[in-house]
């Protein structure tokens, strides 16, 4: 397995707010790799943002790459991850990010912490495995064989533990975790404060990262830590829904195998959709960034999975090739990237554009039987989101009944609020009247709730190219996802910064 360090999880970065950081990688592994600083928003320089193919071409074997990586505003957990092929599987890390002033998200001082990384584990090759995804896949191809708690299945710490860091690095699966007879109090999300949420589970998508208070105060002994997938995806029954363990371990005297540990009853379900939402609906922000009260442009964008084309460019139309789509668009990239294309100026035969505001068709969106004939033909396509500087973009997005269960969908280089959520069909004259524009939390990957919706609102204030996909490995892999680009402002510091002379080179050139 390719590793960073020689550790997997890789290992963990810990900087305070304003630090600049000069990550040099190195890649001794036999392909192309890129690493992407999950949430972190790289003001102006999307250049050492990361996706392979559209801000920089992979790293090759035996060359290194100077990443820069400025941290603003985010306080808490981040993340850091490959972002090339089905790298991430086993190179990422956490990112932990403390004020530059006062406590970590206001907890008491000198509170011990501890980081809890859930990643997959696949018995197979990893680029293979991502390979069959991208060419010809069925469940078998995308199933993990485990998922892991800081690399192991099972898996011993001894307390105190007191503030956790929490990280889902899973490919494909959206989780959930509990700590026998411990509640957590959950104080931040994705690098940004959260009105304090007490609570005996959690559930946490790819992608998004959490803050959380645990307090010892049961006796001492030991306790179940245990995640499961959350996969509530129609007529599934489940899978990889096997649940990783550890203990939480109080300092003490007594002796481990007599002592009894505690089990993990508070863990839902896999397939409990009410569990996922209970949780969600109490997630709020408390960050002093204010909320845009109206915005410029609104995109509306449907996430579909079908069947029945064929999304990798060297096959030949082969049936029951699984597609995914924003907008019935299935996404796909060029040997050269899309940042050094539209930096050039030179993009006419990479991308354009063209991305719709709206779905280029009417659909009922919760429908549960037919499918319309042209959605099977989703059309692939290079279409961006193109946008002014400082424009307050709202985006809708609504998942479908194809492929209908929670995506998490993430963007880089800004953070967005959600100012809404809700089930069914969007309803554009009711629903706004419902956001919440006083305390939406601030986050960089949002759980679009199957058959439901989601409204995300953001000022593009940071000028450059950004990828945005769902955070489930193989949906992104069959073109979930499309392109921001913010156009330079006028003054100087509202512009993109220029490349590094070293970027690695892409093999169009
Ligand atoms: Cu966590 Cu596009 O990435
Ligand atoms: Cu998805």
């Amino acid at each position: 397995m390719l590793t960073v360090n020689n550790q997997f999880p890789g290992p963990e970065i810990r900087v305070k707010q304003g630090d600049s950081v000069n990550v040099t990688v190195v890649n001794k592994g036999n392909y192309g790799v890129t690493i992407h600083w999950h949430g972190v928003r790289q003001p102006r320089n999307p250049w050492t943002d990361g996706p392979m193919n559209i801000t920089q071409c992979p790293i090759p074997p035996n060359t290194s790459f100077i990443q820069n990586i400025t941290f603003t505003t985010e306080e808490g957990t981040l993340w850091w991850h490959a972002h090339s092929d089905w790298s991430r599987a086993t190179v990422h890390g956490a990112i932990i990010i403390e004020p530059a002033e006062g406590t970590l998200l206001g907890l008491p001082q000198n509170t011990p912490s501890h980081t809890i990384v859930l990643s997959s584990w696949y018995n197979g090759d990893v680029m293979e495995i991502g390979k069959i995804a991208d060419t010809y896949t069925g469940q078998g191809s995308i199933d993990s064989d485990a998922s892991t708690i800081n690399g192991l299945i099972g898996h011993y710490k001894t307390c105190p533990w007191s503030s956790s860091h929490i990280v889902n690095a899973v490919m494909n699966q959206n989780m959930f975790l509990s700590i026998a007879r411990h509640n957590l109090t959950v104080v931040g999300m994705d690098g940004a404060a959260v009105k304090p949420i007490n609570t005996n589970y959690i559930m946490i998508s790819p992608g998004n990262t959490m803050d959380a208070l645990l307090t010892a105060n049961q006796d001492p002994g030991l306790y179940y830590v245990a995640a499961t997938s959350f996969f509530n995806l129609d007529n599934s029954t489940g899978f990889d829904n096997s649940t990783a363990t550890a203990l939480l371990k109080y300092d003490g005297d007594y002796s481990e195998p007599a002592y009894p540990a505690f089990p993990h009853d508070t863990l839902p379900q896999y397939n409990d959709t009410q569990a996922a939402t209970k949780f969600r609906i109490r997630i709020r922000g408390n960050v002093k960034q204010s909320v845009p009260q109206d915005f410029k442009v609104r995109y509306y964008i449907t996430n579909t999975v079908t069947t029945n084309r064929c999304h990798n460019s060297s096959c030949t139309g082969v049936d029951n090739i699984l597609t995914a789509t924003f907008n019935n668009i299935s996404f796909i990239t060029h040997p050269i990237s899309i940042l050094q294309a539209y930096y050039e100026n030179k993009w006419t035969d990479i991308f354009d554009t063209n991305f719709p505001t709206y779905p280029p068709f009417y659909f009922n969106f919760t429908m549960e039987d037919t499918v319309p004939e042209f959605l099977n033909a989703a059309p692939n396509g290079t279409h961006v989101i193109m946008v002014e500087h400082n424009d307050v973009v709202e985006i809708v997005l609504q998942g479908t009944s194809l492929g209908a269960e929670d995506h998490p969908i993430h963007l880089h280089g800004h953070s967005f609020f959600v100012i809404g959520r809700g089930h069914g069909n969007f309803d554009p004259d009711n629903d706004p009247m419902f956001y919440n524009l006083d305390d939406p939390p601030l986050l960089n990957t949002v759980t679009l709730p199957k058959r439901g919706w989601a409204a995300i609102r953001f000022q593009a204030d940071n000028p450059g190219v950004w990828y945005m996909h769902c955070h489930l490995e193989r949906h992104a892999t069959w073109g979930m996802a499309t392109v921001l680009v913010v156009k330079d402002g006028d003054s100087d510091e509202s512009k993109m910064l220029s490349p590094p002379h070293y970027m690695p080179p892409c093999s169009a050139e």
